[in-house]
């Protein structure tokens, strides 16, 4: 039988991630530890002989290269420009449909999630088989068109799901958890800027340098600490290593009054641990509640979230279906 254009399609799909210790810290060469979550992104590729690249998003289509495909999705146009460049062109054009569960600016790795998926789909349907070390390079060329100057941890941990330690020196490093850990998680429903924020964070380090440098060690423990505590399920040490890190994170200002909020709605409950996660400013904290209160703290932060969602930590991270 032969093949038309229509029958080659791939699919690649791949999680968003929360930070479970050690964000803005590891822009600055500390580690970090980043789980995956049960929302993801699918990016469905196919080959569809109009010699154009075509994104399908919420029923509207938009035509690749154009200001509209770039403005609406810089994420994966940075990471389809990465792959013509490094391949050639695809000369039959194709159509790239991009679904998303995770809502974009809430500090989950909607980005991440988007490039992975993107850089995974279009390469392959492409024919090229990439490892995820090369999967990765492209992916972060999505992510920096949104970050400016990201670490990486998002783009590793969609990429290889589970839980991730990671530091920009020494890549990624999988770690084994105990399983049935359930997290909470409440966006907040301010988009945040990630980029802006960290380098908000830049200045802070420039004004105290040697505070800053002790709080970079102070998280490169804590996350090490976190690993630990994840192997072996101490869950109120995990918990209160999220106390510990979100007062740091309150004073190098990637706080605000809702997140504020949010998190003493949630303490009020019985939690063993709660925290913003990813760059702050808005975007979403996650709490780590204590064995059968899940339901209620979910009540308690569905007073200031409209997106309250509880997650156990997927292994699976980017997956590709031909
Ligand atoms: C964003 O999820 C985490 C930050 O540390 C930025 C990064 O590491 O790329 C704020």
């Amino acid at each position: 039988m032969t093949n038309t254009h229509e029958d080659v399609v791939v699919t690649a799909s791949s999680p968003g991630k929360i930070i479970i210790v050690g964000e803005h810290f590891v822009v600055h060469e500390a580690y970090a530890v980043a789980a995956a979550i049960n929302k993801r992104v699918t990016v469905i590729a196919s080959k569809d002989g109009t010699r154009k690249v075509r994104f399908v998003s919420q029923g509207r289509d938009y035509y690749f290269p154009g200001t509209l495909a770039r403005r609406f999705f810089p994420a994966p146009s940075s990471v389809m420009n990465e792959i013509f460049e490094r391949f050639g062109k695809c000369e039959e054009g194709m159509s790239i449909e991009i679904r998303s569960e995770i809502p974009r600016g809430s500090g989950l790795g909607s980005s991440a999630a988007v490039s992975v998926a993107t850089a995974a789909a279009v390469t392959r349907i492409m024919g090229k088989k990439l490892s995820l070390e090369e999967i990765s390079k492209i992916a972060m060329k999505g992510e920096a068109a949104i970050h400016g100057n990201p670490s990486g941890i998002d783009v590793e941990t969609s990429l290889r799901g589970g839980v991730v330690l990671f530091s920009k020196s020494s890549g990624a490093k999988p770690i084994a958890f105990e399983k049935g850990i359930e997290i909470l998680i409440a966006f907040s429903g301010k988009s945040r800027n990630t980029s802006a924020l960290i380098s908000s964070v830049a200045l802070i380090r420039k004004k105290y340098p040697n505070t800053f440098a002790h709080l970079v060690e102070s998280s490169s423990f804590l996350s090490l600490q976190a690993v630990d505590a994840l192997c072996r399920g101490d869950l109120p040490y995990l918990g209160a290593i999220m106390n510990i890190a979100q007062p740091i994170l309150d004073w190098i200002g990637v706080s605000n009054d809702k997140l504020d909020r949010m998190l003493e709605d949630a303490r009020s409950g019985r939690v063993f641990g709660a925290k913003i996660t990813g760059a702050g400013g808005g975007g979403s904290i996650i709490v780590l509640p204590r064995p059968g209160t899940a339901k209620e703290v979910i009540d308690r932060l569905e007073a200031e979230s409209k997106y309250v969602f509880s997650t156990l930590i997927p292994q699976e991270g980017l997956k590709v279906e031909q």
